[in-house]
Order: C-alpha cells, then sequence, then structure tokens
C-alpha cells in the first residue's frame, strides 16, 4: 500500500486565506442582500498599467507569427528581463548583482515556498511571529518544524521572533542554546505588520547570519510601497549580503500582477555551503520541475522597467498608498491602535474590547460587512491584531472606514 507524505497531516486546518474565504462565502451566502468589502487578502484591484497592456498585446501578436513565435523559455528567465531587473532593482542602488544571478519565475509564493527544498531537513528555520503563512507551512510540508503544539499554536523546531508593539514589530536576533537558526526569513517591508527596519538594523541581521552561517531568504515582495529614507529596498544593499542572502521579489504588488503571475528570485554566486553553491541547486531544481514563466508575461515584466510603466506604476502605488493613509488617519482617530502603512500597504490594528482576532472578524464581518484578516491567522503574536489592506478600490476603502467608525 502506498504512502503519503504525513508530514501534511501535521498541517493545522487550511490555508488561512482559504478559511476566510470559505467564512466570507458562507456570509454572503446567508445575506445576498449585503454589501461586502473585502480588505482581507492583500489582492489588487487596479487595471494593469497601459504600458504593461500594450506590451501584452504586442507579444500575443508575436506569438501569432512564426518569425517572432517562442516555445520554452530559456531556464533562467529571458535575458531582457534579467538585465531589466538588474539595471533597476540592482545597479541603480549600487547592489552588485549580476543578470545571470536572477532567476525568473511565476511569482514569489510559489519562490518562497519552493526554496526550502535545496536546504537539507535537519536546518532550523526562524521566523518572525507574526508571520506570512508560507514560509512556515512549507517547511512543515517538508518536515522540518518537529511537532505541533496547539495550545501554544507553535511548532517545536521553529524558533519564532515575535514582533510586536514593544519592540515596534522589528524581530529580535534569536539568542540562547538551541536558538541559532540555519535559515532565517525575513520580509520587509513586513507583512502582515506593515513594519520596516532600517538599513543598519538590516546590517545586523546580515552580520549575524554570516557570523552563524546561516542563510536569511528575504522577501521583498512589497518594496515599492517604501515611503521614507534609510528604508532598504534589497538585502544587497547591505555589505555581505551576497555571501548569506537570498531575495525574493513579485511583480503582484508593485504592478498589479496577481492574475498575471511574475516574480524573481536572486541567488549570489558567493552563497555557499563549502564548495557547493546554492545557486546551482536552485538552477537545477529550476531546470528540472519548472518551464519558464510565459513569453507574453515576461514581456509584460519588461514593460514595468519602461520609462511609461515607472511613470504609471508609481501612479497606482500612490493610489494605494493614499488607501493606506485613509484606513489608518481613519482608524487612528476613531480610538484603534494602528501602524504599518507607510512604507506598506498593510494596516496593522488592534482589536477593541480585547476581542480575539477571529473574534473581530466576525465582528465585522456581520456589524460592517467588511473582510480583514485575523492576525493571530499569522501566528501566535499576531493574536489580538488584525489586518487591512489598502489594496481595494478607494471607493469601498473610504466605505469600509466609515462603517467601521460607525460602529
Ligand atoms: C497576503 O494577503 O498576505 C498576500 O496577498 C498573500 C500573497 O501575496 O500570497
Amino acid at each position: 500500500m502506498f504512502k503519503i507524505n504525513d508530514n501534511y497531516l501535521k498541517l493545522p486546518g487550511s490555508y488561512l486565506f482559504s478559511t476566510i474565504g470559505k467564512k466570507v462565502n458562507a456570509y454572503a451566502a446567508a445575506h445576498p442582500d449585503k454589501k461586502i468589502i473585502r480588505l482581507g487578502i492583500g489582492d489588487v484591484t487596479q487595471p494593469l498599467a497601459p504600458a504593461i497592456i500594450t506590451a501584452l498585446h504586442g507579444a500575443v501578436d508575436e506569438m501569432s507569427r512564426a518569425e517572432t513565435f517562442k516555445g520554452y523559455a530559456p531556464d533562467l528567465g529571458y535575458e531582457f528581463l534579467r538585465n531589466a531587473v538588474c539595471e533597476n532593482d540592482y545597479k541603480a542602488r549600487g547592489c552588485n548583482i549580476s543578470p545571470d544571478e536572477i532567476f525568473i519565475s511565476d511569482g514569489a509564493k510559489c519562490d518562497s515556498g519552493n526554496i526550502q527544498e535545496i536546504f537539507s531537513v535537519d536546518n532550523k528555520i526562524a521566523v518572525c511571529d507574526p508571520v506570512y503563512p508560507v514560509y512556515v507551512d512549507t517547511n512543515v510540508m517538508a518536515g522540518r518544524t518537529g511537532t505541533y503544539d496547539s495550545v501554544r499554536e507553535t511548532w517545536s523546531d521553529v524558533i519564532y521572533m515575535p514582533c510586536v508593539a514593544e519592540n515596534n514589530f522589528a524581530p529580535q536576533i534569536p539568542a540562547g542554546e538551541g536558538k541559532t537558526p540555519d535559515l532565517i526569513y525575513l520580509c520587509f517591508p513586513n507583512n502582515p505588520t506593515g513594519s520596516t527596519i532600517t538599513k543598519s538594523q538590516l546590517q545586523e541581521w546580515v552580520d549575524y547570519a554570516n557570523r552563524v552561517g546561516a542563510v536569511i531568504i528575504y522577501d521583498a515582495a512589497y518594496e515599492a510601497y517604501i515611503s521614507e529614507e534609510d528604508v532598504p529596498h534589497s538585502i544587497y544593499e547591505c555589505e555581505g549580503a551576497r555571501t548569506c542572502a537570498i531575495e525574493l521579489h513579485s511583480f503582484s504588488k508593485n504592478a498589479g500582477f496577481t492574475g498575471v503571475r511574475l516574480g524573481f528570485t536572486v541567488i549570489p554566486r558567493d552563497l555557499k555551503c563549502g564548495d557547493v553553491s546554492l545557486h546551482s541547486l536552485w538552477a537545477r531544481r529550476h531546470g528540472t520541475k519548472y518551464n519558464g514563466a510565459p513569453y507574453i508575461v515576461q514581456k509584460a515584466g519588461e514593460a514595468v522597467y519602461s520609462p511609461e510603466g515607472k511613470e504609471q506604476l508609481k501612479k497606482q502605488v500612490a493610489y494605494y498608498m493614499n488607501n493606506a493613509k485613509y484606513i489608518l488617519e481613519g482608524l487612528k482617530n476613531a480610538g484603534y491602535a494602528v501602524s504599518g502603512g507607510v512604507n506598506a500597504p498593510y494596516i496593522w490594528l488592534k482589536a477593541p474590547d480585547k476581542m480575539t482576532s477571529w473574534e473581530f472578524f466576525d465582528y465585522l464581518l456581520e456589524k460592517a460587512n467588511v473582510v480583514g484578516t485575523p492576525g493571530s491567522g499569522f501566528g501566535p503574536s499576531g493574536e489580538t491584531y488584525f489586518r487591512l489592506t489598502a489594496f481595494g478600490s478607494y471607493e469601498n476603502t473610504v466605505e469600509a472606514v466609515e462603517r467601521i467608525k460607525a460602529l
């Protein structure tokens, strides 16, 4: 009789956003007259920028002619896109990354889940708490997290780094016996808290990782939302990051590609375990398991870096950040304890009246018909917190805030 990967059975419940989706759909089916405003999952609502649409049309037309038709994409992605990424996201910021260290993929979610495959199951992971659930869940699936404590809602072999109001939602470097991680997941600007760290704080992480021989998996999915000086856009702005850091990027949040699907992962050639370069392992995996993001989509990605694309996307990001400001100020004036929303499209708030995160979720859904994300879904330190996204339309954002204020 065959056997399954029973690590999957250890996973408690379903994926956070699937659970929320089911709850909201059940509520909507029972109350068809209610206008529900969804500020839960960080999914964008604005259409693709005109420069991207033009590139998509052009690429579709190319596919219709034998002379310009494209089959399988190159393993690492098309050079035109890797060059554009390299110039704009790295060289322009003084980061020493070359195009052949960039792996194009169909999104950062897959990469952030798959990257753990190239590491031993004996490695110990450290995560922020709260955290984007994909990092932990995929390590559970791989059998790297030990046993689950259903009361504390933690895994025995995971190092949790609490990010709470008291430490300004910034993780502390782990200390103490058995607390030295091999893999450190960091995401800044942060999902879900919307917090950031400064370049010197990030430099401390890089120095620490190099000192203890750990790898930082740095998720930069929200870097386009950085508005303040001294907040790094890439971990490679820090000295020494080439020997300890992998960086993940998404086109979902900066360019609205949640439904189009495109991302990339950077692995510097200097990042090694003994003589083995992680770049070569990921290249092997990429070549074996993946046939590349579609040409059409990679052309759309290239347009993100065109002068028109940049201009249009700057406006799109500003549109969402105006929503963030509206939520932040509206809820602050209504007496909520709120943070985030300045360098990130997420607003992190404390549930009122000692409600748990899920109690507040139900309360908002029922009384205001507004959907958010319960903080506890991101980890135990997220309990009593709640996340709202700025990715709605302006009209819905205003209405949601007014409804919450009226409660
Ligand atoms: C979120 O809501 O946390 C994000 O949309 C999830 C994702 O990007 O996959």
